[in-house]
């Protein structure tokens, strides 16, 4: 294969540009030349690509975000808007791409690759929700970005007695939310896969206080049933239930901003690097991930149809260390 392209896909993630940098000098490397597609696979209906050499990627591996820009583009998902990403590939005489995203992304993928078109994936979302992976790159960044904030709030909520809502991101999978409780040493943690009620959610904090605590902290994932500001006006209603004051801090976007941490972009150029050498080497339709401690590839039909559940001894530690 000498003609490669690779693109970031979904929403951005630190560590998407080390990944982009990988694919792109380990490429180089083996003697093949690379297309950067502009704003996901947008750019691929659109036909905006543009040649990326080893300096267009250097100083990039410390930048959150990702320079080649990213979108959900619900055209692609239908046949008309593969159809012209195709014939954007055979143009510009691409061989093969590369896709660096998460869990919709990589559904993407996988419909490109239904039509014959070589394509590998590179597991990549703060969500880490994407099955064939352990882990993601993005997610340990975010999850450092989470913690610095509810170690923050701890200290104000400590001074005034307070209990506190955080909500982080996640989508509909609560594997931030459950990490930032355990690494953040929160009260409770209200995540999409487990019920929580309010009152015994209420229940839990005024334990907390009763065992001495002089602050509440619950780690609240977006995408749970009750969000952080579901319970904040569902407490405000019933002030007795909880009978403590409450403040609650969303998260949101911040979260994906950050610098990479070093285990990020060691992921990232590592998985990046990966993704290269095996659409190169004429391998298709994977997924590179990271499992067991290793680089890993999973065919991306099974990565697709299944959901990533959490760790049930997770879900027991968070429970055990919330005491
Ligand atoms: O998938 C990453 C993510 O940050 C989710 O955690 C969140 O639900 C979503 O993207 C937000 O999407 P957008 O940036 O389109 O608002």
């Amino acid at each position: 294969m000498d003609r490669i392209a690779v693109l970031t896909s979904g929403g951005d993630a630190p560590g998407m540009n080390a990944a982009t940098r990988a694919v792109t000098r380990v490429a180089l490397a083996a003697g093949a030349s690379v297309c950067g597609v502009s704003n996901g696979f947008r750019g691929l209906v659109e036909g905006t690509l543009r040649p990326l050499g080893a300096r267009d990627v250097g100083g990039i591996i410390q930048r959150g975000g990702t320079v080649l820009g990213t979108s959900r583009c619900p055209e692609f998902r239908t046949e008309a808007g593969r159809a012209r990403a195709l014939q954007t590939l055979e143009k510009n005489g691409i061989e093969g791409l590369v896709v660096i995203g998460g869990n919709g992304s990589q559904q993407g993928s996988h419909a490109l690759a239904g039509t014959g078109f070589p394509v590998v994936g590179v597991a990549s979302t703060i969500d880490n929700d994407l099955a064939g992976t352990e882990i993601t790159i993005g997610v340990d960044t975010a999850l450092n970005v989470a913690l610095e904030a509810i170690d923050r709030l701890k200290v104000t909520a400590s001074s005034h007695r307070r209990a506190f809502l955080v909500e982080v991101m996640g989508r509909r999978h609560g594997y931030l939310a459950l990490m930032a409780g355990i690494a953040g040493g929160a009260e409770a943690v209200v995540l999409p896969e487990t019920e929580t009620e309010p009152a015994a959610l209420a229940e839990q904090i005024r334990v907390a206080y009763e065992r001495g605590k002089p602050h509440a902290l619950v780690v609240v994932a977006e995408g749970a049933t009750w969000t952080a500001a579901q319970l904040a006006s569902h407490f405000e209603e019933h002030e007795r239930e909880l009978g403590f004051e409450l403040r609650i801090t969303i998260l949101g976007h911040v979260q994906r901003g950050a610098v990479p941490t070093a285990a990020d972009r060691l992921l990232a150029s590592r998985l990046g690097g990966a993704a290269a050498d095996a659409l190169i080497s004429g391998e298709r339709s994977l997924l590179v991930g990271w499992q067991r401690g290793a680089v890993s590839t999973s065919p991306l039909a099974e990565v697709i149809a299944q959901t990533k559940s959490l760790d049930p001894e997770l879900l027991r530690l968070a429970g055990a260390l919330a005491q």
